[in-house]
């Protein structure tokens, strides 16, 4: 295998046999990748760093790598997400593990973070549940920013607490705890929390959206709860009050047209100081409420 002076033709078309990172990377973006895409893919299957990938553009892909980048590539031109081709996905300024068997992290997401920690500013060593936690992104942030803070996270999904269990180890936030749960359904009766925070499924069930883009390869339980797209904050809502310290917070995700709904369950089920934060698009994205009642236990 010969290296490839840099001033040599770049080839077109699919990924050309014993191809140099230069060569590929040319390949690729003429296949129609974004320069971004093809560079991280290149990245991913090589270890090698992006300076890297320039300092040694003459270098051949060893027979491994070219066979592990052209599957990719394949996978990506079909509209396979970036997050899953290479397994990660940043959140809150830290790498977060993906699988298919998790909804990629939505930097939207990030909004439920804040407002979750202003809410626990001045609270000292709260207790914080995260309902349906996927990767385990608001868990494990929140774990991260609060170290004090004792954190549990249910999901419905062994797989998606695999990776949550996986991510919190890796990211050394010792202090959640991980539960199978519907719901509430595995918490024991006397668990109360000072902040419960959720991004359940919301999108309705037949949402065009659901078979389009980088949904159509995302669980479709993560997504949409199969009805009108409000039953799990529904359900959130109902079971929060037996699981908040007087004066805890419930704080839920939701579609950017629901936020006038999911205000009402929060104020029909008893919640004071309702409020919405908006995502960075200015969309209504997160709600929330506080607790007023007390619990016995
Ligand atoms: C929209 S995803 C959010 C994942 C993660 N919290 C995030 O923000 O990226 C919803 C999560 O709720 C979980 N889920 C769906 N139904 C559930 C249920 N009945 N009880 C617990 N978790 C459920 C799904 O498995 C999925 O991981």
């Amino acid at each position: 295998m010969t290296d490839s002076p840099s001033s040599a033709p770049l080839p077109a078309g699919p990924l050309p046999a014993q191809a140099t990172l230069r060569e590929a990377l040319a390949a690729m973006t003429q296949a129609g990748l974004p320069a971004l895409e093809a560079r991280m893919l290149l990245t991913h299957v090589t270890g090698l760093t992006r300076t890297q990938l320039i300092t040694r553009d003459t270098q051949p892909l060893d027979a491994a790598q070219h066979a592990a980048l052209a599957a990719l590539l394949a996978r990506r031109l079909a509209g396979e997400p970036m997050a899953y081709l290479v397994g990660e996905r940043e959140f809150y300024g830290r790498p977060f593990r993906v699988s298919p068997a998790v909804l990629i992290p939505r930097p939207d997401t990030e909004i439920a973070v804040q407002a979750a920690l202003v809410r626990l500013t001045g609270t000292q060593a709260p207790r914080v549940l995260d309902l349906g936690t996927g990767s385990g992104i608001l868990a494990v942030t929140l774990a991260s920013e609060r170290p004090d803070a004792q954190v549990w996270a249910t999901d419905i999904s062994p797989a998606a607490l695999d990776i949550a269990r996986a991510n919190a180890a890796a990211l050394g936030a010792d202090n959640v705890r991980f539960l199978e749960s519907d719901w509430y359904s595995a918490l024991p009766d006397d668990a109360r929390f000072t902040l419960i925070v959720s991004n359940p499924p919301y999108i309705a069930a037949g949402d065009p959206h659901l078979s389009s883009g980088d949904l159509r390869f995302e669980p479709v339980d993560a997504l949409t709860d199969h009805g009108d797209g409000l039953s799990d904050l529904a359900t959130i809502v109902a079971g929060a009050g037996a699981h908040l310290e007087a004066g805890g917070w419930l704080l839920m995700e939701h579609g950017f047209d629901q936020g006038e709904a999911a205000r009402q369950l929060l104020r029909d089920a008893g919640f004071a100081e309702v409020f919405t934060e908006r995502d960075l698009g200015g969309n209504e994205r997160c709600s929330g409420g506080r607790w007023p009642g007390g619990n016995a236990g």
